[in-house]
């Protein structure tokens, strides 16, 4: 396995010990936070918004990697990056001006992510792929932690590492939704540099050293 870099979400730590939690986090020697952000609308699920973004904000130096699963990504990003967000990344499906948005992330001079389900193809993100600084694949059904990493994703991430490397991008490429120690290898061999981990990190059973 090559070299990746760790960014456990905290979807699955004990929210009443968020600081602990991140603390616990910088202990593994990860340098990343995954912050997963749901609407209850684009996914099933809530979660938590820009003010829990920013309390974090204050106690850590880690990079904060904001994964947004909400309709019109647009009207909050401001507000995500002045929360202290590093990298923002919204969701291929949830948004029509895909290249304005991007354009929106680093005008606040921040690092622009696209996200794209299981049920979306890799073929429709060819023509912003030159622009992002990040690619997401969802390697499960978003809205929950804890589920199975569904195998078609590997080959999306392979797909992208493939464009990637014929064509010089420099985006890194995260993968995201069960993944633990019986999945990352696969992910990390298909080209996936950016490693999601929610259950299998918290509960202390992915092997971290790399
Ligand atoms: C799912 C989230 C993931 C989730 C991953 O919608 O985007 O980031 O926290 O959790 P695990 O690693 O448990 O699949
Ligand atoms: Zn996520």
């Amino acid at each position: 396995m090559s070299k990746f870099i760790l960014s456990p979400s905290i979807l699955a730590a004990d929210f009443t010990k968020l600081g602990e939690s991140l603390r616990y986090i910088e202990s593994k020697n990860a340098s990343w936070v995954h912050i997963d952000v749901m609407d209850g609308s684009f996914v099933p699920n809530i979660t938590f918004g820009q003010p829990v973004v920013a309390a974090l904000r204050k106690i850590s130096p880690l990079q904060f990697d904001v994964h947004l699963m909400i309709e019109n990504p647009q009207l909050h990003i401001d507000s995500f990056a002045e929360a202290g967000a590093d990298w923002i990344t919204f969701h291929y499906e949830a948004a029509v001006h895909h290249h304005r948005i991007i354009q929106q992330i680093h005008a606040l001079g921040k690092k622009a992510g696209i996200s794209i389900v299981p049920s979306t193809p890799v073929s429709v993100l060819e023509d912003i792929l030159p622009f992002v600084d990040l690619v997401l694949v969802m390697s499960v059904n978003p809205g929950f932690g804890g589920q199975t990493l569904i195998p078609r994703c590997v080959e999306k991430i392979a797909q992208l590492n493939e464009l990637r490397m014929k064509n010089g991008y420099g985006f890194r490429l995260s993968v995201d939704g069960g993944i633990n120690n019986k999945t990352i290898g696969m992910a990390v061999d298909a080209g996936a540099d950016v490693i999601v981990s929610g259950s299998a990190f918290f509960s202390g059973t992915l092997d971290v050293d790399n």
